[in-house]
């Protein structure tokens, strides 16, 4: 339909909203004000006041509020209630297979982990969202095309990205200047340096059974050249290259210079433990730059950079992460949805999340946002832009949750030194293939 016919249709629709309100006696009838990528956010949602449910894991870093309050001030109509849901991606997604293998509308719109779109289509969990994609016109090309093809299967978008995760090196500028380059300067330098300012380990990573040790995991075999599964689908787990990367992964895990419980670590643990001036290198997303140098929370505070992760012999990867906004298939509102999933996906939205929680955009001109380089000095970072664009993806697939359920088993059992690398990959080869097979 031609703009400007369509333009006159929204404004013939809205007169008569206004119109019926007023007849009713209703008082609601508030104007939105709503400057939405086209101008058109009033053409599916009702005036009614209407409270939908957004639910997210943990955020330390507070934009998620602010993205609601921005929204709800675009939408008057439109009242978001936060549900915060636990901070593991393992454990939020086992309580939204609970609620909505019941049906429940209990909450409208998730945030969801950019493994679950595959699984989460197939089970019916998810409202696909072409309908209103095209309605509105959101455009998909203005983002990167990785985390919007995360949120695609079968040919249909069942999520939109809110920003993507790639992970980093995080060191100490009061104690080196010159961060590791590879995994085995990284094992020299945390050794040597573990102690100086006030440090009580060399290294911080995410060793506990979840699929945050799944993602270190798969970026120190990656950096050696191992994989689990190629783009044919086929288990390529037990190679040399696999085993080299497990055994290193082993190595730092076992050594003296992380945390003796670091086999309970996740991000919450690692963010804890860094901003207290604990450690002298890191692993963790891009969302630590945030808390890093906050002067009320952290003791690092203008201390910290940011380096890549360590190269094995095929060079330095990173797993991809990310966030998607998605709408659960029983919502009694998924018009009202829609528009917080559109807003949090787009321009303005990810804008908050960027500068209040150093979340890496997936709307590619935030990058030459001045506001956006200057809340984090990796956006500005022509590599580092780079380096999202090339990190590692987790297999794609519906049973997802299977085939990392086995990956956290077999190597928690080599880190815990119950069996070797080689024991480990023959025995996901075979597990691997059995559930694929099925
Ligand atoms: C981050 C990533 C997500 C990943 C999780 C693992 O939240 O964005 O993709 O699964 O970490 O803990």
């Amino acid at each position: 339909m031609p703009q400007v016919k369509k333009l006159l249709l929204i404004g013939v629709l809205y007169l008569l909203v206004i119109f019926m309100v007023a007849c009713s006696g209703g008082n609601d009838a508030e104007t939105d004000s709503s400057e939405g990528e086209n101008n058109d956010e009033n053409e599916s949602a009702s005036e009614e006041q209407v409270t939908i449910v957004y639910a997210t894991g943990v955020d330390t870093t507070g934009a998620t509020q602010s993205q609601i309050e921005a929204f709800e001030q675009i939408h008057p109509n439109i009242n978001v209630e936060y549900r915060e849901m636990p901070a593991d991606t393992g454990q939020q997604h086992d309580q939204y297979v609970t609620m909505f293998g019941s049906q429940s509308p209990e909450v409208d719109v998730y945030n969801g982990d950019i493994i679950w779109a595959a699984e989460f289509a197939q089970a019916n969990y998810a409202l696909e969202l072409d309908r209103f994609i095209e309605a509105d016109g959101f455009n998909l090309d203005s983002h990167f095309e990785g985390p919007i093809q995360a949120g695609n299967y079968n040919g249909r978008q069942w999520a939109l990205p809110i920003y993507m995760n790639a992970s980093f090196l995080y060191y100490r500028t009061d104690i080196t200047d010159t961060p590791p380059a590879t995994w085995d300067e990284l094992i020299e330098q945390a050794e040597e340096m573990q102690g100086e300012e006030g440090t009580e380990f060399g290294y911080l990573l995410q060793g506990s059974q979840y699929e945050g040790m799944v993602t270190n995991f798969i970026e120190i075999i990656a950096s050696y050249g191992g994989s689990v599964i190629d783009e044919n689908n086929n288990v390529v787990i037990n190679s040399p290259e696999t085993i080299q990367g497990l055994e290193k992964f082993a190595e730092i895990v076992q050594s003296d210079f992380v945390p003796g419980n670091i086999l309970n670590f996740q991000e919450i643990e690692t963010e804890n433990a860094w901003i207290a001036g604990d450690a002298v290198f890191a692993r963790n997303w891009t969302y630590m730059q945030s808390s890093s140098n906050d002067e009320e929370r952290s003791e690092v505070a203008g201390n910290v950079e940011i380096a890549p992760i360590p190269a094995g012999d095929e060079g330095s990867t990173s797993a991809l992460g990310g966030w998607m906004a998605m709408i659960n298939r029983y919502s009694e509102h998924p018009e009202e949805s829609w528009e917080l999933v559109k807003f949090l996906a787009s321009e303005e939205g990810q804008k908050i999340g960027a500068v209040e929680g150093a979340r890496a955009p997936t709307v590619e001109s935030l990058y030459d946002d001045p506001e956006v380089q200057e809340a984090g000095p990796l956006f500005s970072n022509p590599s580092f832009v780079e380096g999202l664009s090339v990190a590692v993806p987790r297999p794609v697939s519906p049973i997802y949750p299977e085939i990392s359920e086995i990956i956290q088993i077999e190597v928690s059992r080599v880190l815990t030194e119950e069996q070797t690398a080689e024991q480990a990959v023959e025995n996901m080869e075979a597990q691997l293939e059995e559930a694929l097979e099925d």
